[in-house]
């Protein structure tokens, strides 16, 4: 297939344009804005690769976006760009607004014109938080923070235009991923380079909030498995198969890196913080996707990575990171 992968410089895009160049032979083009989580490192092994085209641009900018389809003649778009972190979107939620109501209205005006499939990347925050129990497709949207609140925009969108033109859309909802080349202002690598570095594990209230865990590569994997199987119009969950609290996350992290438990602080708490979520994914495992990685394995896999990757992390934590990092933390990074 040929695929305009959007936002395939951040995390998840650019493990998901590695697993379709290399496992699935597929012609893959980029198009990035590269803001600060968007890196061409993370195309290290594989920006030579014949069947691979990286555009610079911006989803919101309709000259870029028809410029990538000039030059990658897709057959479906698959939709990542995104503001991802909550901080950011309760300190400063404009772009979040621009890119994702905008940005999503411009890649699916191109794909009607140029008749393409569309897959849109979203996130279980689109349900907001659950006490009990698991979200299926059909429950209540009730995004809580202007990232959840913008990306339900866009997944709106995105059905109105299957409802209103038939353009031929998916949405794929993940719970919390982690892995390789996930930007460290998240929750597990922002602990692990901590912790490495001798500096304090901030976390936030009482740290007893559950996430469900998926890794990367698995829910790059459903995401390909809905482009390629999912019934037009549908939403599938892709949830991973193993929640913790945050605390016990971060404990783990402890133990794997050698740090202190010492180390660990509570600071505030997150105004409006969900406390769990929980994604059933019966309706994707029915199409025969499910995720192999367990977080225990996954989580070893992930301390390992960023410890034998420096060249990836250092650059940034040298950067503008560091004063994010004293922004919102109000300390800086030792
Ligand atoms: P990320 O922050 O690592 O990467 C986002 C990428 O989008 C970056 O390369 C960035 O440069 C690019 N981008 C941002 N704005 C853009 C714009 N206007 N035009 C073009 N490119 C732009 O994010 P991620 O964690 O890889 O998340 C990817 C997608 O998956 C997002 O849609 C996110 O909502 C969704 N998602 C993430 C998680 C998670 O836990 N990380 C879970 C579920 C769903
Ligand atoms: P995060 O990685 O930001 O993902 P999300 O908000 O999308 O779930 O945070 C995961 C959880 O970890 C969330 O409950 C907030 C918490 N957290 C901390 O306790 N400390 C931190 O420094 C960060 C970044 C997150």
């Amino acid at each position: 297939m040929r695929l305009l992968v959007c936002g395939g410089a951040g995390f998840i895009g650019s493990t998901f344009a590695r697993q379709r160049l290399l496992e699935h032979g597929d012609e893959v083009t980029v198009l990035d804005k590269l803001t600060y989580a968007g890196r061409e490192e993370n195309f290290h092994d594989f920006a030579e690769h014949p069947s691979f085209r990286f555009v610079r641009g911006a989803i919101e900018d309709p000259t870029a976006v028809a410029g990538a389809i000039e030059i990658g003649s897709p057959e479906a778009v698959v939709n990542f760009a995104a503001e991802t972190h909550v901080d950011r979107s309760i300190a400063e939620p404009d772009a979040f607004v621009s890119t994702h109501a905008l940005g999503t209205y411009v890649l699916l005006e191109a794909a009607r014109t140029h008749e393409l499939r569309y897959v849109q990347v979203s996130t279980d925050e689109v349900y907001g938080s659950i006490e009990e129990g698991t979200f299926t497709e059909d429950s209540p949207l009730r995004p809580s923070s202007p990232y959840s609140a913008t990306k339900t925009g866009a997944d709106l969108l995105v059905q109105s235009y299957f409802h209103t033109y038939q353009l031929p859309t998916v949405i794929c909802r993940g719970s919390n991923n982690y892995g390789p080349y996930q930007y460290p202002e998240k929750l597990i690598p922002l602990m692990i380079l901590n912790a490495l570095h001798a500096d304090r594990l901030p976390v936030y209230g009482d740290g007893m909030q559950v996430r469900n865990w998926i890794h990367s590569s698995d829910f790059a994997a459903a995401i390909g498995h809905v482009l390629e199987h999912g019934v037009a119009g549908e939403v599938y969950n892709a949830g991973g198969p193993d929640e913790q609290p945050n605390i016990a996350v971060v404990k783990r992290i402890v133990e794997l890196t050698g740090a202190g438990e010492s180390q660990i602080e509570h600071v505030s708490d997150r105004p409006g913080h969900d406390r769990r979520y929980s994604l059933s994914s019966e309706k994707v495992r029915a199409l025969g996707w499910s995720p192999r990685v367990r977080f225990e394995d996954g989580l070893e896999q992930t301390v390992a990575w960023y410890r034998e990757n420096g060249w990836w992390w250092e650059p940034i934590r040298s950067g503008d990171y560091r004063d994010y990092y004293e922004r919102q933390y109000g300390r800086s990074l030792g």
